[in-house]
């Protein structure tokens, strides 16, 4: 029974390309989650303005975003699909939680410090501090057990957990504790350009990042360039000198399947350029179907809109239960409805 199966929440923020940091870390394992859990999947534009955005851009990478949660295989008759500004009560429940958050807690969080490093201290959104009230928001409307994400967002994931613990403490057993999901293999993917930085869908420089709309040809002409190292071995590694090489292994690790020591027999007595292809062949082999299926999903405007109003129409009924309970407990009147 659909009341029965515990949920999942997670979004993507449609700020850039999605890469395949995006798939590895978060999209591959929502695929996956369809057949356990009852799922809902956001694309979080409100998260996306906490830095500046072109209104035009926002608007055509939110739909873009969309349709390649659908494109990589998120069917939408079992799990929800939508805008995360389609459904109110997602600002509305991130207020009230401002309210509780003490300030300390969202100082300390590591994505507001290095985003606002890179801006000038006046000038730093507020939006961009309060980001993760409005996360804790997406995750407790719809009371979710687990988030699948990747690494960089283990975080936020906490400060949901202690913001949801704080506010059963102060008003009552409300909220579901959710549990963190990162993924075994690829939970944090490296620059191709930088092995030693995340890779980002909001770095722009031309061979950092593998992107999942780009072509087949584009995806192994960066990945030939790669960064690698003067080592000549071929072996997975945490010394930040061989990052470039272990990043590379890592990639080869989540799309394939096999285990370390596989892989590395496999690759004895082979060079750089050897694993480069290899790794490009997976890369290419995993992403050319989702690509295909995005192209065709880019013809017909209507089936996506479609299935955005009937997403945004079933998560706006559970976020409202969710919303009506937080009013009762906070001391809210309750709207007649
Ligand atoms: P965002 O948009 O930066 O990234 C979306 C998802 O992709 C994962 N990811 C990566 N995984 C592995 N390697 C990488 N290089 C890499 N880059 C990104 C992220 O961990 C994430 O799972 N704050 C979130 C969006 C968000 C959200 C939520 C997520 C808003 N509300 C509620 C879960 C639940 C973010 O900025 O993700």
């Amino acid at each position: 029974m659909e009341t029965q199966r515990k949920r999942v929440l997670s979004g993507i923020q449609p700020s850039g390309n999605l890469t395949l940091g995006n798939y590895i870390g978060a999209l591959r394992q929502w695929v996956a989650e369809q057949a356990v859990y009852q799922c809902y999947f956001c694309v979080v534009d409100l998260h996306a303005i906490t830095v500046p955005q072109d209104p035009a851009e926002l608007r055509q990478k939110t739909r873009e975003v969309a349709a390649l949660y659908l494109a990589a295989g998120i069917d939408p008759e079992r799990s929800t699909i939508f805008i995360q500004s389609h459904v109110s009560a997602h600002a509305e429940l991130g207020w009230m939680l401002t309210c509780l958050a003490p300030l300390g807690w969202l100082y300390r969080m590591t994505q507001f410090k290095d985003k606002s490093a890179k801006q000038q201290q006046e000038s730093v959104g507020a939006g961009l501090l309060n980001y993760p009230t409005l996360m804790a928001a997406d995750i407790l409307l719809y009371q979710a057990h687990a988030v699948p994400v990747g690494d960089d967002q283990r975080q936020h994931l906490e400060f949901t957990r202690d913001l949801a613990q704080r506010f059963n403490h102060h008003y009552g057993e409300t909220f579901v504790i959710p549990e963190v999901m990162i993924p075994k293999a690829g939970a944090r993917i490296m620059g191709l350009d930088n092995p030693n930085a995340k890779m980002s869908k909001s770095e722009a420089s031309e061979y950092h990042a593998i992107y999942l709309t780009e072509t087949p040809e584009q995806s192994k002409k960066k990945l030939m360039r790669a960064v690698t190292d003067s080592f000549a071995e071929i072996r997975f590694s945490d010394e930040p000198e061989r990052a470039g090489v272990n990043n590379l292994l890592t990639i080869y690790e989540a799309l394939s399947g096999q285990t370390h020591d596989a892989i590395e027999a496999q690759f004895v007595g082979k060079g750089y350029g050897d694993l480069k292809k290899a790794v490009a062949e997976v890369v290419n082999e995993t992403l050319n179907p989702m690509r295909s299926h995005y192209q065709k999903l880019t013809q017909d405007a209507g089936y996506l809109d479609g299935i955005l109003a009937s997403g945004a129409e079933r998560a706006r009924e559970r976020a409202e239960q969710t919303l009506d309970l937080v009013r009762e407990r906070m001391g809210f009147t309750i709207p007649k409805r």
